[in-house]
């Protein structure tokens, strides 16, 4: 070999070695994800248990940084954060979407899924499956549902009837239809974030709010709150949700990854769901911080009458045919 060669070979050799260094260098993808609940919550669990599986499937190509109890964005940013690429992951409830999509707005109307397994039956057929996509037009997609649970009324009274809410301010998510919910019990709702809820309760600022059991438990809000009605009155329920312009810009193979692995990890999450919905309610009653009233048949009808009138109220701005497929998945 000439000495010229040898030069253009090594050369070659060089360049080669640089480049692969470069590429088995390349920084791992790192997916924000933002949460508000604590982390020993269906949410906080399957936030996870996602990052674990990614960890063990993915290492070296990508991270996952889970930020628990709104540590980097509170419900009213994270949406917003995510379309400017600051984060690329969360899972807000269904009732935060008002801005993007009126559709979800089916998941909040009062008394609608008799239980868990309809609003299972309902995500898994079309109309549920088409809301994934309801934000797609704003730049965000739904990557799957995950289940809390039903949500139950805490008070500082006991509230058996309808009449005892009257006049007493509760806190609610962002949703015009939760808002219609409480003024249908002639109550005042207040939109809070959920981060502000102990303290408003806490301080007396307000009377009441509505939550699941976990979220209840786990936020402490039965210390300060001396009644639950078990209402299972209204539906909390999540959307994990990507923006479009992360998502797609994934190498194909590793998004394929990133869904299986959030697939499981929302199956995790669900199961942990429907187990804290039990033993989160046993420990708040083993507590004796807050009395949990259970509803007469008769009792729960007047709340049924009093609120149901909300959903026609909506019908139009959510679309009539979404309550009827939610209602069919009840039988
Ligand atoms: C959540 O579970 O993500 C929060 C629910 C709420 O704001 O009440």
């Amino acid at each position: 070999m000439t000495k010229h060669k040898l030069l253009l070979v090594s050369l070659i050799v060089a360049v080669a070695f640089v480049a692969s260094a470069t590429v088995s260098m390349a920084a791992p993808i790192v997916i924000k994800f933002s949460h508000v609940v604590a982390e020993n919550t269906p949410k906080g669990q399957m936030a996870n248990k996602f990052k674990q599986l990614v960890d063990e499937r993915l290492a070296g190509k990508v991270v996952v940084e889970v930020f628990p109890n709104s540590q980097l964005f509170g419900d009213n940013k994270v949406l917003v954060a995510m379309l400017l690429g600051d984060v690329q992951m969360a899972a807000p409830s269904l009732s935060k979407f008002k801005k993007y999509t009126k559709s979800l707005q089916v998941y909040d109307l009062p008394f609608l899924f008799k239980d868990m397994n309809a609003v299972e039956k309902f995500q898994q057929g079309p109309l549920g499956q088409k809301l994934l996509m309801a934000t797609k037009s704003k730049g965000l997609i739904g990557l799957g549902y995950l289940h809390n649970g039903l949500k139950q009324l805490s008070a500082s009274s006991p509230l058996r009837v309808p009449a005892d809410a009257a006049h007493k301010k509760f806190r609610i998510m962002s949703s015009d239809v939760l808002a219609a919910q409480f003024e249908a019990v002639d109550a005042l709702p207040i939109k809070k974030p959920f981060s502000e809820v102990f303290t408003l309760l806490q301080t007396k600022a307000i009377d009441g709010q509505e939550n699941t059991w976990s979220n209840i438990y786990s936020k402490k809000f039965y210390e300060v709150q001396p009644y639950i009605t078990e209402s299972n009155h209204g539906l909390l329920d999540y959307l994990v949700i990507t923006s479009t312009e992360f998502w797609t810009g994934l190498p194909d193979g590793i998004r394929t990854e990133l869904k299986k692995a959030l697939d499981e990890a929302i199956i995790f999450g669900n199961k942990v769901a429907a187990e804290k919905a039990i033993d989160d309610r046993q420990k708040i009653i083993d507590s004796k911080r807050s009395e949990v009233i259970e509803l007469t048949p008769a009792q729960r009808q007047l709340w049924v009458d009093a609120m149901k009138p909300v959903w026609k109220q909506f019908s139009k701005e959510i679309g009539q045919e979404y309550i009827d497929a939610a209602i069919k998945a009840n039988n």
